[in-house]
């Protein structure tokens, strides 16, 4: 399949991206947490070629991307709590499961009764969803599997003869995929953490729990989010996080850095304590918001260094620190030493 590649987000070429979407086709786009591979979320075959062109599980379905939040209406059962998230964290990084209206098709939500509804505050994003005139239904624009997309180079690499189209929006701001939360009456679960975490959640939904699988393997067949089961964000090479006092984990580094061909995934601090080959940081110990940014883009650095082995710091769990150690632990696999 011919790739256009939209390097510039000029109107003209919002326009064609718009176009393709009208027409059935997939376009890459950019959003504020990472690339999405979307299409129109009402054309069955544009969403079964979805799964095809990332080789995603067909029982894992795909977020409906909005360009107002009243337009959820249209697609699912609503509630006041709805509209209340949405006055604070629309658009923005945050995604909320409703029952579906029959409008949506099962192709989208794989059978389920629910749909996955986020408006993207990014201006590109939004602008395609008007001038698309639909709903897009997008995952994270990487192969299945493969840490998500944070830059145009990263799409290339992964999407690049797979869809009609891959439009520029720079590097993504957030650089994780939004939080996913599913309404439960008065109430509300943490599928996936993100962005707006935990505590942000708790000034508006006094019941907010966070599910099991967020920090923990996912045992269960049937999980509330089916794409808790699968192994995702992974580099090439396994990767393992190292759980200690940082005194205990900068001499494992150390040791590994001697007698292994290993990649360290550091703290900034932590860099001028360790031999210089092969290791990367991803923010300060303390900085969180950084981590998120740069998780996914230093992940994806290791493939091209040709390690054997990933050692990994463990980030801290508060705040948006959640969301990069639920990512980084499946990215692990749920490996951990601890030292
Ligand atoms: O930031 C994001 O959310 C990005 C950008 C492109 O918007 N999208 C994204 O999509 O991360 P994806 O497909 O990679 O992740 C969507 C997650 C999956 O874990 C899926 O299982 C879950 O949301 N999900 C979608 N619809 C659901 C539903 N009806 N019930 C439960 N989980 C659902
Ligand atoms: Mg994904």
């Amino acid at each position: 399949m011919h790739t256009l590649l939209l390097q510039d987000p000029t109107e003209e070429n919002i326009e064609k991206a718009a176009a393709i979407i009208k027409n059935g086709g997939l376009v890459v786009m950019p959003t504020e947490t990472v690339y999405g591979l979307g299409a129109d979320a009402l054309n069955k075959t544009a969403v079964t070629n979805v799964y095809k062109a990332k080789g995603r599980p067909m029982d894992n379905p795909l977020i409906v991307h909005l360009a107002k939040a009243e337009d959820a209406e249209k697609y699912a059962y609503t509630s006041p709590l709805f509209y209340k998230l949405a006055e604070k964290f629309m658009p923005g990084p945050l995604t909320v499961i409703m029952p579906k209206k029959d409008i949506v098709p099962l192709e989208v939500t794989c059978g389920l009764d629910t749909v996955a509804l986020r408006v993207p505050s990014n201006e590109i994003a939004h602008k395609l969803i008007e001038k698309s005139g639909c709903p897009i239904a997008a995952p994270s624009a990487n192969l299945s599997g493969k840490p998500s997309p944070t830059t145009f180079d990263h799409v290339v690499t992964d999407m690049y003869g797979r869809v009609d189209a891959i439009l520029d929006g720079g590097p993504c701001t957030v650089g994780l995929e939004s939080t996913v939360i599913i309404l439960k009456g008065d109430g509300a679960e943490i599928l996936r953490p993100g962005k707006i975490t935990y505590e942000d959640l708790r000034e508006i939904i006094p019941y907010i729990t966070v599910n099991q699988a967020v920090k923990n393997q996912c045992v269960d067949a049937k999980p509330a989010s089916p794409g808790m089961k699968y192994r995702h964000y992974a580099p090439k090479s396994p990767v393992v996080l190292v759980y200690g006092e940082d005194e205990k984990v900068i001499e494992f580094f150390r040791n590994k850095q001697q007698c292994e061909n290993c990649g360290i995934l550091c703290f900034d601090e932590d860099k001028p304590r360790i031999l210089p080959n092969n290791a990367l940081t991803f923010g300060k110990h303390d900085d969180e918001d950084t981590q998120a940014h740069e998780l996914f883009q230093k992940l994806r650095c290791f493939d091209v260094m040709s390690v054997d082995k990933i050692y990994a710091r463990v980030p801290s769990e508060n705040g948006v620190g959640l969301a990069v150690y639920n990512r980084l632990i499946r990215a692990a696999g749920f490996e951990i030493i601890n030292v």
